[in-house]
C-alpha cells in the first residue's frame, strides 16, 4: 500500500509539515531485511519509542533468528530509524512482551506482528504502510491467511485502514495484560472475499 500523497504531507499527528531546508525526504527511508548486527539500533530505538514498554535486546535477538524474511529496519543513510519484527504465529495466542519465542509453531496459521515502530521525526510518511506491504507478500509467500498484531497506543485508527479488525474476548483480555491499558488484538484476513 503506498504513501497517498495527503499522508507524505502531514506529520503523525496530523499537522501539516513545514518546508525546510532539512526537511525529512520520505524517499530516504527504505526498509531493508533486519540481521544480527541492527540489534543494537532496533534496541535503542525501541527505548525511545516504548519507554512503558521495555523488551531486551536478547528478547528482539531471538525473534529475529528463527524467521528474519519478517524482520526489517527502516533506515535513513544507513541510519536506523524505524523496525518491524513478525513471525509465524497461532491465531489468538499471544507471547507476553518481553518474553523468549522458544521457536515458532509448525502449524503457525497467522504471521505476528511484534512490533513495527518509526522514530517520532519520521512518522507520518507511509512507512507503516508500506511495512505492511511487506508482511503481506511475506505471509502469503509461506502460506498463512492472517495477519495479527496488538495494538498499543490507540493505534486501532492506523490498523483499521490497513484492514485489521479488532477481535475481542475476555481470554484475549487477559493474555493483552502486558501490554498495556489501551492493548487491543487485531487480525487483517488474507483471504478473498
Ligand atoms: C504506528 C507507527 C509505526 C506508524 O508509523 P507511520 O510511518 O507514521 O505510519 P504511516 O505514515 O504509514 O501512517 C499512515 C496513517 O496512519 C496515521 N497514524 C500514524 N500514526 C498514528 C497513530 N499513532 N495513531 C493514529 N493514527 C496514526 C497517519 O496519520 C496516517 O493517516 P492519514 O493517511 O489519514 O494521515 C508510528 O506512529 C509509531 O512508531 N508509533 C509508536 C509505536 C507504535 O505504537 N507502534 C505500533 C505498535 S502495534
Amino acid at each position: 500500500m503506498a504513501a497517498d500523497n495527503n499522508a507524505a504531507r502531514r506529520s503523525a499527528s496530523g499537522v501539516r509539515m513545514k518546508s525546510t531546508a532539512n526537511q525529512f525526504d520520505p524517499k530516504d527511508a527504505v526498509w531493508r531485511p533486519a540481521s544480527a548486527n541492527d540489534i543494537d539500533a532496533i534496541a535503542r530505538s525501541a527505548k525511545i519509542i516504548h519507554p512503558d514498554l521495555p523488551e531486551r535486546p536478547e528478547v528482539f535477538a531471538e525473534k529475529l533468528s528463527p524467521f528474519p524474511s519478517g524482520c526489517y529496519v527502516l533506515v535513513r543513510h544507513e541510519e536506523v530509524i524505524g523496525y518491524g519484527l513478525s513471525h509465524p504465529w497461532n491465531l489468538n495466542c499471544i507471547p507476553p512482551l518481553d518474553s523468549f519465542l522458544k521457536g515458532i509453531p509448525g502449524d503457525a496459521d497467522c504471521l505476528y506482528v511484534h512490533d513495527v515502530a518509526v522514530l517520532p521525526d519520521v512518522r507520518g510518511h507511509g512507512s507503516a504502510a508500506r511495512y505492511v506491504d511487506l508482511i503481506e507478500e511475506c505471509a502469503r509467500k509461506i502460506g498463512v491467511d492472517f495477519l495479527v498484531l496488538v495494538s498499543v497506543y490507540n493505534t486501532q485508527r492506523l490498523w483499521a485502514l490497513y484492514g485489521f479488525e479488532v477481535v475481542n474476548g475476555s481470554e484475549l483480555d487477559i493474555k493483552l495484560r502486558s501490554y498495556g491499558p489501551t492493548a487491543k488484538y487485531m487480525i487483517r484476513s488474507l483471504k478473498s472475499p
